[in-house]
């Protein structure tokens, strides 16, 4: 990775004199992994990420956006250029609009809409992270998605270099995917459609989805949620080897034409299987947790055997779900 020069520190620095250097990125994800960032910017609002992200550019430095770290593995080198974490916590409502800063956690927001007496993002208290990332990468459990939910998306479009507004259509949501992913941009606001309903009934519906989460999830551990995206398929020939071992598909998996990674990784009985301080979680196959000083090589080794397992044992490739910074 190429260092930047002590010019391009002195000069971001006078523009941002908050940026601070050498920031470990492992204070900032949810894994607890990831050296440092050479410049760390914290934004509180679209000025700031966008006046940082300018800057970065103009001085021809490597940048990156990023949420709650919630699905991201950060490279034990950590990341040479500037990472800017956008932590705009604004909430507006309008009767059944919502308009939210891409710094406002998932959670918060499932909290704050049932507080108002609206339904239909309950289940985003199951979601770690914040809105902006969850928008990126259409995040959803049990049953919601964003997709769901957000009507229009404020971003900016890198490559045009220009403030777009996209249309719930024009995210081309699809299943843990965006344009967001294919296209550069920063997301700057996102306005959700909730329906009206009853505070009592909506509250109750955010503690029965904690506490499905507590009975199939990893609690307390450091994870990035799932590692790997569930695999869809279009026909049953794609599962040749597990229909050939006379696996048991469960139905609702077959019925909904995509197969649960976790299950596959639990059917290779890698459950608990630990590679340094990186281990497979004994709960649930999916997550990778850091039993405690685990580095970014180590899920690296963890989550390339997995994946080599699953496509030598079953003919499956898995594709991940969480994001890079730094490799
Ligand atoms: N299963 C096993 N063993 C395991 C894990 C799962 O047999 O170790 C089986 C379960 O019994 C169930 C099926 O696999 O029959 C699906 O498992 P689960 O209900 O836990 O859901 P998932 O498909 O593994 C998805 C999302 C989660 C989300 C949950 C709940 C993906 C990759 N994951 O998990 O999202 O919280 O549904 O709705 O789509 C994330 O994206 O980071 C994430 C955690």
């Amino acid at each position: 990775m190429k260092q930047l020069s002590d010019q391009q520190i002195t000069d971001f620095k006078s523009a941002f004199p908050s940026a601070k250097e050498n920031e470990l990125m492992s204070s900032h994800t949810y894994l607890k992994i990831g050296g440092p960032a050479r410049l760390y910017v914290v934004a509180n609002s679209v000025d700031d990420v966008m006046g940082a992200f300018q800057k970065a550019k103009e001085l021809k430095m490597p940048w990156a956006v990023i949420g709650g770290g919630s699905n991201l593995l950060v490279a034990d080198e950590g990341f040479q250029g500037v990472v800017i974490q956008t932590m705009d916590r604004a909430i507006s409502f309008d009767e059944e609009t919502v308009t939210v800063a891409p710094g406002v956690f998932t959670g918060a927001l499932a909290k704050a809409t049932a507080d108002e007496g609206l339904t239909g993002f309950e289940w985003g208290a199951g979601v770690p992270g914040m809105i902006g990332g969850a928008v990126y990468g259409n995040a959803g459990c049990f049953g919601g998605e964003m997709k769901d939910c957000v009507t229009f998306v404020e971003a900016y479009d890198v490559k045009n270099e220009k403030g777009v507004v996209y249309s719930n259509a024009e995210c081309r949501f699809g299943y843990r995917d965006s344009r967001f992913k294919h296209e550069p941009h920063i997301i700057l606001k996102v306005t959700m459609k909730l329906q009206a309903g009853d505070r009592v009934e909506a509250r109750k519906k955010i503690d029965e989805i904690m506490s499905k989460r507590k009975d199939t999830q990893p609690q307390g551990a450091f994870t990035a949620g799932c590692m790997f995206k569930n695999v869809d398929f279009t026909n049953e020939s794609e599962l040749e080897k597990l229909i050939r071992e006379g696996d048991e598909i469960p139905p609702a998996m077959l019925q909904q034409k995509r197969i649960a990674a976790g299950w596959l990784i639990d059917k290779l009985a890698l459950k608990g299987k630990t590679i340094g301080k990186a281990q497979v979680s004994p709960v649930h196959g999916n997550f990778l947790v850091n039993l405690g000083g685990a580095t970014a090589q180590d899920v690296v080794a963890l989550s390339s055997f997995v994946k080599m397992k699953v496509r030598d044992d079953l003919g499956i490739l898995l594709e991940d779900e969480v994001q890079y910074l730094g490799f």
